[in-house]
């Protein structure tokens, strides 16, 4: 049958999204999404974890929601219960854990808890696109507050705050990414965690804790979750597998008050999310988490290091960045006069796949000539093939960087 007879364009939804763009295979060079290290996977671990947990409880499969029901598989909240006391300082139960497909669905089902059109959310300036989109399409405004080294500046929130009470506007909740920021990198200490606490309660608003990339910083060792800081509840906390397992299995959690977490699992009218990735998983990380992660963080490091060597000997001084103190990406500033939106564009005909920064930030001026660069999935020789060829594409397009690879290409007399 052919669809392409019928005409479903006058039968669309109000709102519904532009058509979504047929996948075309990865580009040679894939700076791009939040995608793992591939050779980083734990397939054997994986193997035997699946095999023994479906020998023991694949019976369990028969009915939705395995034996545990609809808040998720309970050894892996139990796993983690224990993994976010050792880790990020949080006491709760397996019953205070929802599992979900990804973080992505969490963001969903808070965003459906609390948000209406025309509300308004506080959030990092330069923040997770999945997060900015999820706002644009609800019709939510959503109220940027600029970064430093030390992540959110809590003196721009206090003044966002300010400004909204005297506008009588009571933001629904304060997105932030304390714990390597995506895309910045930077952690929020633990005295602005206190402060962002502090106005948080002081102005009524819920904080929506993101800890994502928590497993990820790179001497292991972390300040305590907002979730475990507040001594007054208001905070939803978020994680995922996805980045210290694989993201491909698609399982993510919530961590809250059953207050708030029974509206959001009243909203999970999936019947549940994957049941076979959150038995292996839990299998899996019940006997290995803690010594993979460290090999995890130890190989994403040795990337990290090649990316910031090649963009100093293909950039120089034209690429601007901090040393992230963990992660996957890297957020780099180019010349003003770089637009990351064409850049992005040609280099992607060159097969080379950047995230243009003004889709990472709440202000398109300040994203415009900076870019988000993921190096956990290219290989080392990628990651150095791949920028030496984004310097040149970014020199002949926009004239920078004048020095590539110790050639200079500004005329003879200019080189002084
Ligand atoms: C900050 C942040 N939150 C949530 C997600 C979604 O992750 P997942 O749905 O794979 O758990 C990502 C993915 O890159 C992210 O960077």
């Amino acid at each position: 049958m052919n669809s392409t007879l019928f005409d479903y364009a006058p039968l669309l939804a109000e709102g519904v999204p532009a058509p979504a763009v047929k996948w075309a295979g990865f580009p040679k060079y894939n700076f791009t999404g939040g995608n793992n290290d591939a050779d980083q996977v734990p397939v054997e671990g994986l193997v035997a974890a699946a095999d023994a947990v479906l020998r023991r409880e694949g019976r369990t499969l028969a009915t939705y929601g395995l034996a545990s029901g609809p808040q998720g598989y309970r050894p892996l909240r139990e796993f983690l219960a224990r993994k976010l006391e050792r880790d990020a300082g949080i006491r709760c139960t397996f019953d205070d854990i929802v599992l979900v497909s990804g973080s992505l669905q969490a963001l969903d089902l808070v965003n459906g808890a609390l948000l209406a059109r025309g509300d308004t959310v506080i959030i990092e300036r330069d923040t997770y696109q999945g997060a900015l989109t999820r706002l644009a399409r609800l019709g939510v405004n959503a109220v940027g507050i600029p970064l430093d080294e030390g992540g959110m500046r809590t003196d721009a929130l206090a003044a966002a705050l300010a400004d909204l009470k005297s506008r009588n506007i009571r933001p629904k909740y304060i997105y932030t990414i304390p714990t390597v920021q995506n895309p910045t990198g930077t952690i929020l200490n633990e005295t602005r965690r206190a402060e962002l606490l502090r106005l948080a309660r002081h102005y009524g608003v819920p904080v929506f804790e993101d800890d994502c990339y928590a497993d990820l910083v790179w001497n292991g060792s972390r300040p305590p979750a907002l979730y475990a800081m507040s001594e007054h509840g208001g905070v939803i906390h978020i994680g995922s597998f996805s980045k210290s397992i694989a993201p491909a299995l698609r399982v993510g959690f919530i961590v809250a008050g059953w207050d708030i977490l029974s509206r959001i699992l009243a909203l999970k009218i999936d019947a549940g999310s994957g049941a076979l990735e959150q038995m292996v998983l839990a299998e899996y990380c019940h006997a290995h988490f803690t010594e993979h992660v460290p090999k995890l963080r130890r190989g994403l490091r040795i990337k990290l290091e090649t990316l910031m060597e090649a963009l100093n000997e293909q950039f120089g001084t034209a690429a601007e960045f901090s040393d992230p103190p963990g992660g996957i990406f890297l957020w780099v500033k180019l010349p003003d006069s770089v637009d990351t939106l064409k850049l992005y564009q040609v280099a992607l005909a060159a097969g080379v796949a950047i995230n243009p920064g003004g889709e990472w930030s709440t202000d398109l001026a300040h994203g415009k000539s900076r870019m988000r660069l993921c190096f956990a999935s290219p290989s080392q020789a990628q990651i150095r093939e791949g920028i030496s060829l984004l310097a040149e594409i970014c020199r002949k397009q926009f004239g920078v960087p004048a020095r590539t690879a110790n050639i200079d290409y500004r005329p003879l007399a200019q080189n002084i």
